[in-house]
């Protein structure tokens, strides 16, 4: 049995927010990261909004990127204590992400978070349901079935899955996200076009989640140059691309690249690889690997032909769709490989074995389309630091 499974309402267009005035409810517990949306002005206006709408609110700020465990447990004893009935978290991929695993703990406070996959994750909304305003595009939390939290002790991200943690209520208002900075937009930009591809050829790819890959993918080519340059329009297209990569990835899954951007994150001395970034840079690699499977070459010609890549063949296609990516991923400013990106060759050697080894313990490997192993994902990440075309 295969399942696809969206939040019951997803609005959207400019000005969208507004929708905050026609919520029933009595308390709502409004969670934040940085402050950004303090300073535009968006949070000020979701608390006119509630207010209007007699919701009594509690503010949780200071979500940092990439969530942490103790963050998200003392989110979780605000709401223990608050009792909402609506979470609404208004941020990125990261206040999204931790209020989703808050909300887990807020209604169980026994579950385990380390230990929660689609098999055994407990009923949610007894307590409390859940709308989720995101401030980027391309996380596309506010309608998976994901939540993605590191652990700082060991630097390794895990993920929370299953259906009941996706969102009751999106809204995808892009004026909330205008005022996203160049690199922002760049990196989650090129985060959703990973999900569109990888989405698009995982095991679980289906029917149901397919068009929305291919959709997302043609979208994101198309608009995220120009959203990088500030169109408004392009902007907009964006917020709505990453939405509906999200609708396909939450059922498909993704694969190696996103298996390797979770264990590569915050593993290296000299600085943080956020997860965009990582995903732009190993995307070209992990689709020449899974293309020498006669199968996935074939997922990835449909692919790349409805995506406006130009060939006559599936080869031909797959090599104009990589151009592409690595053409946008220049004008981005994201670097071809890992050396490029800045870590020094010792430091690499010393931990490329490890990360190998992390990567294939994530749960992202099994969607992936072609198998792979330890040596073998030793192999890809040495290509990908060295920046070398994949040829086994
Ligand atoms: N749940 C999922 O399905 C899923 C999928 C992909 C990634 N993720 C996770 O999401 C996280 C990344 O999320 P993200 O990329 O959205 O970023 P983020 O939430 O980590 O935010 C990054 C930074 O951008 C700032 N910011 C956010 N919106 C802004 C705006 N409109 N204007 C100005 N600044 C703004 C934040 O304050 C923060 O400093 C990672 O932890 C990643 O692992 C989750
Ligand atoms: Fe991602």
């Amino acid at each position: 049995m295969a399942r696809i499974t969206v939040p019951r309402d997803i609005y959207f267009g400019r000005g969208s927010l507004d929708t905050l005035k026609t919520i029933q409810g009595k308390k709502a517990l409004v969670v934040v990261g940085g402050g950004s949306v303090k300073r535009s002005g968006v949070l000020d206006r979701a608390f006119e909004y509630l207010k209007e709408a007699g919701i009594e609110t509690r503010l949780f700020d200071g979500v940092e990127a990439d969530p942490s465990v103790e963050t998200i447990r003392k989110g979780a004893a605000v709401m223990a204590e608050f009792a909402p009935d609506w979470i609404i978290p208004i941020g990125g991929g990261s206040p999204i992400d931790a209020s989703k695993a808050m909300w887990l703990l807020y209604e169980h406070p026994d579950a385990d978070i380390y230990d929660i996959n689609p098999f055994n994750m407990p009923p949610l909304r007894n307590k409390a349901r859940f709308i989720a305003i995101p401030t980027t595009s391309g996380t596309a939390s506010e309608v998976t079935n994901a939540s993605v939290v590191c652990d700082y002790a060991t630097g390794i991200k895990f993920g929370i899955a299953g259906f009941e943690i996706i969102p009751d209520i999106a809204i995808l208002d892009p004026d909330v996200a205008d005022t996203m900075p160049q690199s922002l937009t760049a990196f989650t930009g090129i985060d959703a076009l990973t999900h569109a591809t990888e989405s698009f050829v995982a095991k679980f790819s289906s029917p149901f989640s397919a068009p929305y890959s291919l959709a997302a993918a043609k979208t994101v080519l198309a608009n995220l140059l120009d959203a990088f340059g500030g169109d408004k329009n392009a902007k907009e297209e964006m917020h709505y691309a990453q939405c509906l990569a999200g609708i396909a990835f939450s059922s498909a899954m993704l694969g190696i690249s996103h298996a390797m951007a979770h264990k590569t994150g915050a593993m290296f001395d000299g600085g943080h690889i956020p997860h965009g970034e990582a995903n732009g840079i190993y995307l070209p690699y992990v689709i020449q690997y899974n293309a020498k499977d006669p199968d996935t070459k074939k997922r990835y010609g449909q692919l790349a032909a409805y995506a406006g890549a130009a060939g006559q063949t599936d080869d031909e296609l797959i090599d104009d769709y990589i151009a592409k990516i690595r053409a946008l991923n220049k004008a981005l400013g994201i670097p071809a490989n890992l050396r490029e990106f800045g870590i020094p060759e010792g430091e690499w050697n010393e931990k490329a074995d490890a990360i190998a080894e992390n990567a294939m313990t994530d749960s992202l490997v099994m969607s992936n389309p072609r198998d792979i192993d330890i040596p073998a994902m030793r192999k890809v990440l040495q290509y990908i630091y060295e920046g070398k075309d994949i040829d086994f």
